[in-house]
């Protein structure tokens, strides 16, 4: 079988999360994995083994602790050869939006009176807060605009943005209300070559396909591992030159030691072992899909990557031209999946009801979904939307099949 011809065998997967089989759940189309992903059962083995056997402080030379420490070191290490960073290039924190209030505070050092920080009015709060609030330190805000025809962030915008003033740009590498994946790519060669330091928020982008953030080149890089079939904690990764010049904001006595240094104090100890978990259930996703052994833990990413990436665009397409067709239907974003250029996070508003009410008729019939500004409230805003009432989202990942799209487009049409 070609490389082209290997489908995600979404059975398989659906094995692996027990929440498919509790009596809770069970009957539910689940669509708010932009809002927090179910677990594989590794996760759950790794949590209860490291609470059973090893929950005592760790790095100590008993055993337990030992064993505590070492599951720690090889939870973040698998992160960074899955994500393609060095291992003191990842940090561990509560949340996203933890991470990037630390961060801000941190990159206040390379800031004077009148730099100039670009953010944009698509992005999630968490990658626009933070930073808006350095203006307290004398720095201008701009903001990239999104375009309100195809609700697109444009390059040539953002080329005009750009001065040999601007230090800082956060953008997001997928709105969770749009769903288009933006070039970070291109947008970091921009930014470099006016010595503009990236901060790319991945959290609507890593559930789809973890990122190469080498090859993106971006400078730092967070997203929500609860969302990614983990535990309630973020992860952030940083580019080792920059991160190591950045002040220390934990205990004195660790100056120098980056990247213990940005956060001031250590992660959760068992919930940052249990990762381990996410490594174990996408190292059986490749077992269980590819014969051929792969030397790097970032080739069978990538592999299991594009496997995903075919089966939710499968999944997606069908209700993106569904919800398109409609008169009555508002469809923010693109209209179809093509070459990965949108994730499967769908939104859209009724003209005739409400999206909390709209959102309540998809719940009485066991489809798992919710109405909300998501966070994005400057989108929405843009957007002439509501910020109370919000979208109606409908967010697919690898889990979910055709029959839940199918159950979806039968209720929606009743409604
Ligand atoms: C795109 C995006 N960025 C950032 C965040 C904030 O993540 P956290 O809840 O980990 O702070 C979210 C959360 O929904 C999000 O969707």
């Amino acid at each position: 079988m070609t490389l082209e011809n290997i489908k995600l065998d979404v059975e398989y997967v659906r094995s692996q999360f027990p929440a498919f089989n509790d009596p809770l759940s069970k009957n539910w189309s689940f669509f708010e994995n932009a809002g927090g992903s179910y677990v594989p059962k590794n996760v759950i083995d790794r949590l209860t083994e490291f609470m059973t056997s090893t929950k005592v402080q760790p790095y100590a030379n008993y055993p337990m602790s030992k064993l505590a420490g070492e599951q720690m070191d090889n939870a973040t290490e698998y992160f960074a050869e899955m994500i393609n960073a060095k291992k003191n290039e990842i940090l561990i924190g509560g949340s996203t939006s933890i991470n990037l209030y630390v961060l801000s505070n941190a990159l206040k050092k390379i800031l004077d009176k009148n730099d100039e920080i670009i953010v944009t009015n698509q992005d999630h709060e968490a990658n626009i807060s933070p930073w808006r609030r350095l203006k307290n330190a004398g720095v201008k805000i701009k903001e990239w605009k999104f375009n309100l025809d195809n609700h697109e962030l444009e390059i040539k915008d953002l080329e005009k943005l750009i001065s040999n003033k601007t230090k800082i740009l956060a953008v997001t590498h997928c709105s969770n209300i749009v769903g288009s994946i933006n070039n970070l790519k291109k947008i970091c060669e921009i930014a470099h070559k006016n010595d503009v330091i990236v901060i790319g928020d991945g959290v609507s982008y890593a559930p789809h396909g973890f990122p190469d953030v080498k090859e993106l080149g971006v400078d730092f890089y967070t997203f929500s591992l609860y969302k990614t079939y983990g535990p309630h904690l973020a992860l952030m990764y940083g580019k080792e030159e920059i991160l190591k010049d950045l002040p220390n904001q934990n205990h004195e006595f660790l100056n120098g030691q980056y990247p213990y240094t940005l956060n001031p104090g250590g992660p959760n100890h068992e919930e940052l072992a249990s990762l381990i978990g996410i490594y174990e259930y996408f190292e059986n996703l490749y077992k269980h899909h590819f014969n051929q052994s792969e030397k790097t833990t970032l080739k069978k990413i990538n592999k299991i990557n594009n496997l995903i990436a075919k089966h939710e665009e499968m999944i997606a397409n069908p209700l993106l031209e569904y919800l398109n067709n409609r008169e009555d239907i508002k469809l923010i974003g693109k209209n179809k999946i093509k070459n990965k250029n949108r994730a499967p996070t769908i939104s859209f508003i009724s003209n005739k009801i409400s999206s909390e009410n709209f959102s309540n008729k998809l719940i009485d019939k066991k489809i798992a979904t919710r109405n909300d500004n998501f966070y994005a409230w400057r989108c929405l805003k843009a957007l002439g939307i509501n910020t109370n009432d919000g979208v109606i989202r409908i967010s697919m990942t690898h889990y979910n099949n055709m029959s839940d799209t199918e159950k979806l487009i039968k209720v929606l049409e009743k409604i």
